[in-house]
């Protein structure tokens, strides 16, 4: 069993106002359902800044100015997608660097290597499977440049304070000319973002569900997941999405591995998922707190989202 898991799960519902972690949403049935989400038109988040980095991979690369080789690491890989077109873009312009996409799910990395060496046989790839708190640490000890990737809007599912640890630990790390470009979705009109997260084939709905199932998988619990539902809302006064399962009625639910009962009341929330929205002045902001400076930001057309360049100057 997964002791930080049952740990985390029973402090989550056991609180007052209950909650779970949306870094859970991850297991290898939630990171497929996760890739159905990106293939949604309404999550237009994927299609920007896959926009982002087919169309200004180059303007990118001359921004880096890194001497080569250079390390690529590749934090929340996932499948890669939209990485590609920037991977491939190197590996056509025979620039000299090293990959290493790190992911928590096996079979999302697995498919993500099979996938790139096979459309790019020529490139220099280590995956790695495992939580990158970990991986991070040996990035300060190499010599070589290394510019970090945390694309996806990752960054958004971050509390504040969170955001802000997250941010300092990629500093820590980093040399002094370290670069990150990091993905972050705007704020914009509050319609478009609502339909992102509450759209109408309930795949999200599912996403969410998914979480219940791995409860009832890996802690022998008894969730009829047909007794929940699924809401979203974005406020754009602080640009935070928050994701909620709802019990649809007042039910009881036996976490087997936690010897618990959990009671639910009708319409009970539990509080999955922030997925925070910035303007370019936050973002400014955050990049400034904790010692970076930015040096480039490159928007998709639209202006939905953002791949902002980070140097870590002192
Ligand atoms: C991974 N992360 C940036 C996604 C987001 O937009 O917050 C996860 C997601 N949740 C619902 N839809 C997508």
């Amino acid at each position: 069993m997964n002791e930080q898991f049952a740990q985390d799960v029973l402090r989550g519902l056991t609180a007052k106002n209950k909650y779970l972690s949306s870094k859970y949403f991850y297991d290898d049935n939630g990171s497929r359902i996760f890739q159905e989400i990106m293939h949604m038109p309404e999550y237009y988040l994927t299609n920007s800044e896959f926009e982002i980095l087919s169309l200004q991979a180059k303007q990118i690369v001359d921004a880096i100015q890194f001497q080569q080789p250079f390390n690529i690491i590749e934090l929340g890989a996932g499948d890669g997608f939209k990485t590609f077109k920037l991977l491939e873009y190197l590996v056509n312009n025979k620039i000299d660097f090293h990959y290493v996409p790190i992911d928590i799910s096996q079979e999302a990395i697995e498919t993500l290597s099979s996938k790139l060496l096979a459309r790019l046989p020529n490139l220099s790839i280590q995956a790695k499977v495992g939580d990158y708190f970990e991986m991070l640490k040996d990035l300060k000890q190499s010599s070589t440049p290394s510019l970090l990737l945390f694309l996806g809007s990752n960054i958004g599912n971050y509390e504040e304070e969170q955001a802000r640890e997250l941010l300092m630990l990629f500093h820590q790390n980093m040399k002094k000319g370290d670069k990150l470009l990091i993905g972050i979705d705007l704020k914009k009109n509050p319609l478009t973002i609502q339909k992102a997260y509450l759209d109408d084939a309930g795949i999200t709905k599912k996403f969410n569900l998914n979480l219940l199932l791995r409860i009832n998988r890996e802690l022998d619990a008894d969730f009829k997941i047909d007794d929940f539902d699924f809401y979203s809302y974005y406020n754009p006064d602080t640009g935070d999405v928050k994701s909620y399962i709802v019990s649809l009625r007042n039910q009881k639910v036996h976490i087997g591995k936690l010897n618990k009962t959990i009671v639910f009341s009708y319409d009970e929330l539990i509080w999955t998922e922030l997925s925070k929205k910035y303007s370019l002045d936050d973002i400014d902001h955050l990049a400034r707190e904790n010692g970076f400076e930015i040096q480039e930001n490159f928007l998709d057309c639209k202006h939905y989202f953002v791949d902002s360049l980070w140097e870590k100057t002192a």
